[in-house]
């Protein structure tokens, strides 16, 4: 048995990853998001760009916490038989865990694609040298990565709170799966 304030201190990292990432993807889809409405576009895409770049380095720090932490709990507090009796696939807790990975990588995905991918097409700024026409269509590639960008992130909003659910069944029982 592993000390415990390991373990005390894992759950404690993996719970503040775990509200940093759900709590801050709530605020910003529940509550910035609907107010930005009420704000002029050219204001609220500011609005939108700067509360994203911050947003970005919490998620970012507590999607590596997240398996750092998982893993510490992993060895120093669950009755590891349960999930490994047998091969992992083979046991619910295992399967729930292997899940939960399956997920958090889905996670990581999502985020290097908006991150890498679709942040940058937003934040290109619109010249006039290439014409009317070229501008219009930098236009529409933005609001099109703007698109994106929302849907991914009521993607991995629902994921986490699936996630959530599997880390509770793990915790309070043998999982869910
Ligand atoms: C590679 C990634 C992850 C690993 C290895 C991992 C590992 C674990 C383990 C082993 C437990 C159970 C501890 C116990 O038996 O008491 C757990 C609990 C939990 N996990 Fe994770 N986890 C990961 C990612 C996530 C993610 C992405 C979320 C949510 C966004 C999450 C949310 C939770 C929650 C809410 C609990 C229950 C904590 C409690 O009530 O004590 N985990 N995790």
């Amino acid at each position: 048995m592993t000390a415990t304030w390991v373990s005390v201190l894992a759950a404690y990292l993996h719970l503040l990853a775990v509200a940093t990432y759900v709590g801050g993807s709530i605020a910003m889809e529940l509550i910035l998001g609907p107010a930005q409405r009420f704000v002029p576009p050219a204001q609220a895409q500011i609005l939108a760009q700067k509360s994203a770049d911050r947003f970005l380095v919490l998620v970012w720090s507590s999607l590596a916490l997240l398996p750092a932490s998982g893993m510490l709990l992993f060895f120093s507090l669950s009755d590891q038989s349960l999930v490994t009796s047998g091969g992992i696939f083979s046991t619910g807790a295992g399967r729930t865990l292997l899940a939960m990975m399956a997920l958090w990588a889905v996670l990581v995905a999502n985020g290097a694609v908006i991150t890498f991918v679709l942040r940058p097409r937003l934040a290109s700024r619109t010249s006039a040298s290439g014409g009317r026409a070229a501008a219009g269509a930098q236009l529409q590639a933005m609001s099109r990565a703007a698109t994106w960008v929302s849907r991914l992130t009521r993607v991995d909003l629902v994921v986490a709170l699936v996630v959530v659910l599997l880390g509770a069944s793990l915790a309070y029982g043998n999982g869910i799966l």
